[in-house]
């Protein structure tokens, strides 16, 4: 049986940034199309046929039994320069679960890899996953454009087909995935919910002019009022217990001796109940419109997606917290399981991140803890 070391090991290399250390692999584009190339080698390796649903996302299937499948797996994306195991650690612990598993099992097991999770290349987190339970429309998601304007439908080589009748045959989903806080102080364990959290764009605009020559009264600077958005943003989540980030930000024209016309930032806000978001949201935008008011520009605030708070199965839960003799916790961080837990049963394993960093190069497990998540998923699914 191939150890989780060997198997990690081929996966390393791909997208890798040698400057960095952190992972460049977007969606459909080469590097995650390589990962892609490794998930169908994995499933023949095992004769597992693989089934593409139309939106982007691969299932390789286990086992013959008639029963209603189990789903498990995550996704190969990444943020820009982020860390090998968001992601990628719950399909290598799914093939390798799979390994430990009894055969012939009594129900069909699905390996999946689901396309876009991070929305670090169309803008949409868990496109994938949405797509395949309706969450978004497909012409919506087709429309989707990329930094360089390449749409998914462009991307995917086709119009995603939404919703397909692959969930009627799917009873339980169980997504393992590296703990991205410092929540965890055994090496496995389960999840519970997930924080509402939702991405918005933030258009500043005023009037582009001479660095030099355009008296500093006579400004109309949107790198002002956005910068005030910013440190508004820290303060009015910090007073809700919330979470706001702006990590993202476009400026035109981009020159070190102009006024800009243009910026454009992205706030990412999470909080633990639905209406501590949408207050911190509204203030954050309030706060944003009176010091535009001042500088003399515009802000526009716009929506681009929101993900309701989970929790997962209760029953689901509490058998794994048995089973596992692990810890329950919570996570403000967005997962396919969050998409696909309001159509079927969904649990998740977390496997213990020693530093807590995430998104980042630094982000680390120990292999003996996911070789614990290994065995914590394949006694689950048993
Ligand atoms: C996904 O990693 C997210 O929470 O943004
Ligand atoms: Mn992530
Ligand atoms: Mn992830």
């Amino acid at each position: 049986m191939i150890s989780f070391r060997e198997l990690w090991g081929q996966l390393a290399p791909i997208g890798r940034d040698p400057d960095s250390g952190g992972y460049l692999r977007y969606a459909w584009t080469p590097a995650e199309l390589a990962c892609r190339e490794w998930f169908r080698a994995q499933a023949d390796a095992r004769d597992m046929p693989v089934e593409e649903d139309g939106n982007g996302n691969l299932i390789a299937w286990y086992g013959t039994g008639s029963g209603p499948a189990v789903l498990t797996g995550s996704h190969f994306d990444s943020v820009p320069h982020g860390g090998a195991y968001d992601g990628p650690l719950g399909i290598v612990s799914a093939f390798l679960a799979v390994d430990r598993l009894p055969r012939p099992t009594d129900r069909p097991i699905g390996v999946v890899a689901f396309a876009e999770e991070e929305g670090a290349r169309f803008g949409v987190p868990c496109l994938g996953s949405r797509l395949l339970t309706g969450a978004i429309e497909p012409a919506r998601a087709a429309a989707l454009t990329d930094r360089d304007g390449v749409t998914v439908e462009a991307a995917l080589g086709a119009r995603p087909t939404g919703a397909t009748g692959l969930l009627d045959r799917v009873e339980r989903y169980v997504e393992l995935h590296i703990e991205q806080g410092r929540m965890l102080e055994v090496p496995v364990g389960v999840g519970t919910a997930i924080w509402p959290h939702g991405r918005w764009r933030l258009d500043f605009t005023g009037e582009a002019n001479h660095a030099g020559t355009t008296r500093m009264a006579d400004r109309h600077d949107p790198m002002l009022t956005y910068a005030y958005t910013v440190l508004a943003a820290n303060k009015e989540a910090r007073l809700r217990g919330a979470h706001a980030t702006v990590g993202r930000v476009y400026v035109e024209p981009n020159a070190t001796n102009a006024v800009p016309a243009l910026v454009r930032g992205w706030l990412d806000a999470r909080a633990a109940d639905a209406q501590t978001l949408s207050g911190l949201v509204e203030a954050v935008h309030k706060r944003a419109a009176e010091r535009a008011a001042r500088d003399g520009t515009a802000v526009t605030l716009t929506e681009e997606s929101v993900s309701p708070v989970v929790d997962f199965d209760g029953v689901l839960v509490d058998r794994c917290a048995g089973l596992l003799d692990a810890p329950v916790l919570p996570t403000a961080a967005g997962h396919d399981a969050g998409v696909l837990s309001a159509h079927v049963p969904t649990v998740m394993l977390f496997v213990r991140n020693p530093t807590g960093i995430s998104h980042s190069p630094a982000e680390h497990a120990t292999d003996e803890d996911c070789e614990a998540g290994i065995e914590a998923l394949a006694a689950v699914l048993a």
